[in-house]
């Protein structure tokens, strides 16, 4: 299924028009939405009907009058009529989207807060007890979710349509939202503001599960989460194998530091350039003479054969999580 048909078609419902309601308020967001619809249809209507009328009755040859109005007593109860009750369906279209709006986003204070991160490209989650995820959120139903949302690089945006929920990453502010999650299920996530190449790519989903389920997820030690454990032994392979040596700080060798390297383009010696996913991260420690990065020799060696794929997944988890500040400190300090 491609990414388009991926969006407006649910494999068990077929095509659909809305998608599906599954938050506590995703109702009021559309029923609005409804009501500002049909404002305008019968608006649009009303135009199109005048339109129309005024065609027919002043056609060319018909015998309508034509002489201007000329009255003694002007009237102004039809603009009056016309003007006070557009003011009042209008105000309280807006009275009403303000309710919508402020319900939304000024969420009750003893919610479950996730740390939202955005970054080229891809979502970073972390929940309460410090577990982390990319790209997949698992939230329990029952529960008010509150969302600390910022962004580590460019704008981008949070939006799972199925929860009517969207707020902008927007770097150096945190913003919040919230949502109560009412159904099970598997929810679209997507990023929606333009952030670069990838931002089309920058996709994930909400698990919405039973509470009972979450918390024993998030108990469970496996590969489904990005917690600690592994991040921590990436880290301490990245020192055995002697990654560290060269990469980490400033050093004797010369070699690019990777804080934060993840996600972000690297300019490389023949003038192209290369995004740093996961793939390139694997290249480069198997065969680093493949892509070199530009303004460093190709003294790095080659570990085909000398690292086992499990402990080059943990060493890649790690410099996943690192950020471009990581190793500032100690850069400084030499
Ligand atoms: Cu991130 Cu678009």
């Amino acid at each position: 299924m491609s990414a388009a048909s991926d969006y407006l078609q649910d494999p068990d419902k077929g095509l659909m028009l809305w998608p599906t309601q599954a938050s506590v308020g995703a109702g009021q967001v559309d029923l609005l939405n409804f009501a500002l619809l049909g404002v305008c249809a019968l608006i649009t209507l009303i135009v199109l009907g005048l339109v129309l009328y005024f065609s027919i009755r002043y056609r060319r040859g018909s015998k309508a009058r034509r002489a201007p109005l000329i009255s003694e007593h002007r009237e102004h109860r039809w603009e009056l009529a016309t003007a006070g009750l557009m003011l009042v369906l209008f105000m309280g279209l807006f009275v009403w989207g303000v309710k919508v709006y402020v319900d939304m986003y000024q969420g009750p204070a003893d919610a479950l807060t996730i740390k939202v991160v955005g970054k080229q490209w891809m979502w970073k989650l972390q929940h309460p007890d410090g577990t982390r995820e990319i790209n997949t959120l698992h939230v329990p139903t029952g529960r008010d979710i509150k969302l600390d949302i910022t962004s580590q690089d460019v704008i981008h945006s949070f939006y799972v349509p199925a929860f009517r929920l969207k707020r902008d990453a927007v770097p150096g502010a945190h913003r919040s939202a919230w949502f109560h999650a009412t159904e099970p299920g598997e929810y679209r996530l997507f990023c929606a503001e333009y952030c670069g190449t990838d931002h089309s790519r920058m996709r994930g989903r909400v698990v919405v599960m039973t509470p009972a389920n979450y918390q024993a997820w998030l108990a469970r030690d496996g590969s489904a989460r990005q917690a600690g454990p592994s991040i921590n032994k990436g880290k301490a392979l990245f020192s055995s194998y002697g990654c560290a040596g060269c990469h980490r700080g400033k050093t004797a060798v010369r070699a690019p530091s990777l804080a934060g390297i993840y996600g972000r383009p690297v300019p490389l010696a023949n003038g192209d350039t290369v995004i740093a996913d996961e793939g390139y991260l694997r290249d480069s420690v198997l065969q680093p003479q493949k892509q070199v990065v530009g303004g460093y020799t190709p003294i790095m060696p080659s570990f085909a054969g000398r690292i086992s794929e499990a402990d080059l997944q943990q060493i890649i988890a790690y410099i996943k999580s690192l950020e471009p500040g990581d190793w500032a400190q100690e850069e400084a300090d030499r």
